[in-house]
């Protein structure tokens, strides 16, 4: 008995990474997984996996952030496997650059591929709920770049951000349908963290793994949390930001005004604002400047855990 037995997931970038982990454990939960991938190959091993292990998936190949894709992982799921139930969108692609040095196209494929690569496949998805009259659950991939600020990924955080704003509107639209929409923000070493880490992590995470020990950020550690969020025991969450990394699940608070200044009911005049604006960080705390956000993370990959 899984916790997704007779469910039917779709999973975008499902290749690789962190997708594949969430394809995997869903099957092992109980769930048909439609594989959704742009690399032919890895999409294919990943369904191979999963059937050769007894379970049931196929791949659908090409881009989330084309339409016909997006529509067909959805068509693909009610053909092969007469419904959908869960949702994860997780196809990501990084570009890393200054703002500054930013080409046209470093940020129009990064907007593209997260953005219109949630959005696509998740209105394909709304769109069967509703026609269908049955309930769902979209799992959206946002990240800590996009919640904090991460410098040299401006067009990913951007990306990141809009994606969790993206899932709370979600959830607001489904919540009448029983559509719930949950956005992760995971940490784990991939093809797109790895290289960035220095011989050294590599060579020490590697003896650690072969003296047995837990592999904190081993992607396979966001899936639990992913197939729960599929599954109908986390109806009742929905609209939330949840960091996942290792044996720990965070919840994210979202935006909030902390404090205000009035000005006795006028319009204010621009000249007072200089003298009055400190006594918003003052309240506070917050800072007037930059802040490096990310330093209080609970989890970096380069600071250990
Ligand atoms: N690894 C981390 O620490 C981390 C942190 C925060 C967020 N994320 C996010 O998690 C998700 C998965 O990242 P990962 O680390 O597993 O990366 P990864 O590169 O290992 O895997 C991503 C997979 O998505 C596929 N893909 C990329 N673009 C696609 C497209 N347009 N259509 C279909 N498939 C596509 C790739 O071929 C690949 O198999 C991404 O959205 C990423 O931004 C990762």
């Amino acid at each position: 008995m899984g916790l997704l037995d007779g469910t039917v997931v779709v999973v975008t970038g499902a290749g690789r990474g962190i997708g594949r982990g969430e394809a995997l454990e869903c099957a092992a939960q109980g769930a048909a997984v439609v594989v959704g991938e742009f690399d032919p190959d890895a999409g294919k091993a990943v369904a191979d996996e999963i059937t050769a292990a007894g379970g049931r998936a196929v791949a659908v190949i090409g881009d989330v952030a084309d339409t016909a894709v997006a529509d067909s992982l959805v068509a693909t799921a009610v053909s092969e496997f007469g419904a959908l139930d869960a949702l994860v969108n997780n196809a990501g692609i990084l570009r890393d650059r200054t703002v500054a040095k930013l080409s046209d196209e470093e940020w129009d494929d990064v907007i593209r591929v997260h953005l219109r690569g949630h959005f696509l496949p998740t209105r394909a998805a709304v769109r069967y709920w509703k026609e269908a009259k049955r309930p769902g659950h979209v799992v959206h991939t946002a990240s800590t770049s996009g919640l904090l600020g991460n410098f040299g990924q401006a067009n990913y955080g951007a990306a990141k951000a809009g994606i969790a704003a993206f899932s709370t509107i979600v959830a607001m639209e489904g919540a009448r349908g029983g559509i719930t929409s949950n956005a992760i923000a995971p940490t784990a070493l991939t093809r797109m963290t790895l290289d960035l880490m220095p011989e050294e992590f590599r060579v020490e995470r590697e003896a650690s793994i072969a003296r047995g020990e837990f592999d904190f950020f081993a992607p396979e550690n966001v899936a639990p949390l992913v197939a729960f969020l599929c599954s109908d025991a986390s109806s009742h969450i929905s609209g939330k930001v949840f960091g996942v990394q290792g044996d720990s699940v965070e919840i994210f608070q979202p935006f909030t005004s902390v404090a205000e200044i009035r000005n006795d009911g006028k319009r204010w005049d621009p000249e007072d604002l200089p003298g009055r604006i400190d006594e918003l960080f003052d309240a506070t705390g917050v800072q007037a400047g930059p802040e490096n956000m990310m330093e209080r993370m609970r989890y970096q990959i380069l600071a250990g855990h």
